[in-house]
């Protein structure tokens, strides 16, 4: 059993060997599916990486702090939005210090996902967070994997076989993972990961209990990276990964929106 303790360190490692390599990759894009207007929200994005998304949602005229525990993806964000002529705050934190790390300041909009949540823990507390985070009537926007398909063995390719809880586990997923989800040739070293999956009704629990009402909530056949390798083909119009075959067994990603009240 990995120790509690160590996971923001394992993660981080892990993260900041592969910011530069996602940096310098041509797949990483914005995708923007059910967004709506956010011409001049004030937005917080919840793990951010390399910064893609936050100064795509700059570029549509929100104002944007980013925020992750990664300070090289920090870095690469810092540089992107610099090029780019665009005025991004960055924050080096930890999500569940998020509120502290800005100071208790407030947001109009909490966006995150594509590889977020996997990374909490706990999604109750992480509820507890967005909400602090957000104004009253404030918006929460959520793309990320589906736990459906977090939880199939991405190691078999003869079928879809559950390999982990679909349910959040207090122990994480102890796993091993020497390549990325990008196109590239560089050997990683730091190579181990601590992650958890969330049932969609403890998510959708966690939102009720921490004060939000449900806006929105659509399930997708198309994920923007290649999360079950060999057995995904690139959908040219989706600019997506989607399954080869028995694509309407699994749903890949979900969009969820709430509303703080
Ligand atoms: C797959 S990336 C997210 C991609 C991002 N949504 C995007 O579209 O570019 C996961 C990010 O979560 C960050 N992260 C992992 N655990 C974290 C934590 N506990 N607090 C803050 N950031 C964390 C990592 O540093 C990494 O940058």
């Amino acid at each position: 059993m990995a120790c509690m303790d160590d996971y923001l360190e394992v993660n981080r490692l892990n993260w900041d060997e592969r910011a530069t390599v996602h940096a310098a990759s041509a797949e990483y894009g914005f995708d923007r599916p059910l967004l709506g207007d956010v011409t001049g929200l004030t937005g917080i994005h919840l793990q951010c990486h390399i910064g893609t998304d936050t100064l795509s949602l700059a570029r549509l005229g929100a104002r944007m702090t980013g925020l992750d525990l990664s300070p090289v993806s920090l870095e690469q964000a810092r540089q992107l939005a610099a090029d780019a002529g665009a005025d991004v705050d960055y924050v080096e934190a930890d999500t569940y210090s998020a509120v502290e790390a800005v100071g208790g300041r407030t947001f109009d909009l909490v966006y995150t996902g594509i590889g977020a949540l996997c990374w909490l823990p706990d999604i109750d507390r992480w509820a507890g967070v967005v909400a602090d985070l957000l104004v009253p009537g404030g918006r929460l926007f959520v793309r990320e994997g589906h736990p459906m398909m977090w939880a199939v063995d991405e190691t078999r390719t003869d079928g879809l076989t559950l390999g982990y809880a679909y349910f959040e586990t207090p122990d994480p997923f102890d796993l091993e993972e020497d390549g990325t989800y990008v196109e590239n040739d560089h050997e990683f070293v730091n190579t181990r990961q601590l992650s958890w999956n969330h049932g969609l009704g403890e998510t959708f629990t966690a939102l009720l209990d921490h004060g939000f009402e449900l806006t929105g909530f659509a399930e997708h056949r198309s994920v923007p990276w290649e999360a079950l390798p060999g057995r995904m083909v690139r959908d040219g119009e989706l600019d997506e990964w989607r399954l080869v075959d028995e694509a309407e067994r699994l749903p890949l990603t979900f969009t969820l929106q709430a509303r703080k009240r």
